[in-house]
């Protein structure tokens, strides 16, 4: 069966890129295959989770010369159709974007248009929602183009702010509820369209 190739880009604990390995497991990504991680510092979690799901990774630093000439050979490399940002704290420019082709998607933990963009990254957007007083967050799958989270949106889900709430509670809340749960389903939406499209070049 045809499957689409998925690169997953990290640098951290990476329990994005392990609901992906999970759903690959159990069938519920089925139309896309991890075919790549890349982590952009060595040491991180998401490494040893790569290693042992046997998917090759490759340790690419973010703030080494030649990054993004770097990614794009890899993704060359190992035939990347598709590239998913799950926990990857970096920008990518346009540049990289064009070149590559191929979709890329990001996943946000919050509703796009609010608490995202330069900067907004990890622990930060939660304590920002909490500092702002909304009661309803959520996380955000979306296509990245050249704008920080300005991409077009796939997939969101809202997420309950609970009394005593800290950063690192609703952090978890939103991982649980909403990321590990939606960035699988995207995957999997536009993983079947790449399958789509090379059956329709057969
Ligand atoms: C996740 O909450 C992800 O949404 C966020 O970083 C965390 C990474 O966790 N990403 C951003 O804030 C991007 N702007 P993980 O490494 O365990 O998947």
């Amino acid at each position: 069966m045809l499957t689409a190739r998925i690169a997953v880009l990290v640098s951290g604990g990476g329990t994005n890129l392990q609901a992906l390995i999970d759903r690959q497991g159990d069938g519920t990504l089925k139309s896309g295959q991890i075919a790549l991680v890349i982590a952009d510092k060595a040491g991180v979690k998401a490494i040893s989770r790569a290693d042992a799901a046997g998917i090759p990774c490759e340790v690419i630093a973010r703030k080494e010369d030649g990054f993004e000439e770097k990614v794009l050979a890899a993704l060359a490399a190992h035939k990347i159709d598709m590239v998913v940002l799950a926990g990857f704290l970096g920008i990518l420019s346009g540049d990289l974007i064009g070149k590559f082709g191929g979709p890329i998607l990001n996943i946000h933990p919050a509703l796009i248009p609010a608490f995202c963009g330069k900067g907004f990254y990890g622990l930060r957007v939660h304590q920002e929602a909490l500092d702002y007083g909304v009661k309803v967050t959520g996380a955000t799958v979306h296509y990245v183009n050249e704008i920080p989270d300005g991409g077009k949106i796939i997939l969101q889900k809202a997420v309950d702010i609970l009394p005593g709430d800290t950063p690192e509670i609703l952090q978890r809340r939103v991982m649980e509820q909403a990321e590990w749960v939606l960035l699988p389903q995207a995957a999997e939406i536009v993983a079947a369209q790449i399958v789509q499209e090379k059956e329709n070049t057969l």
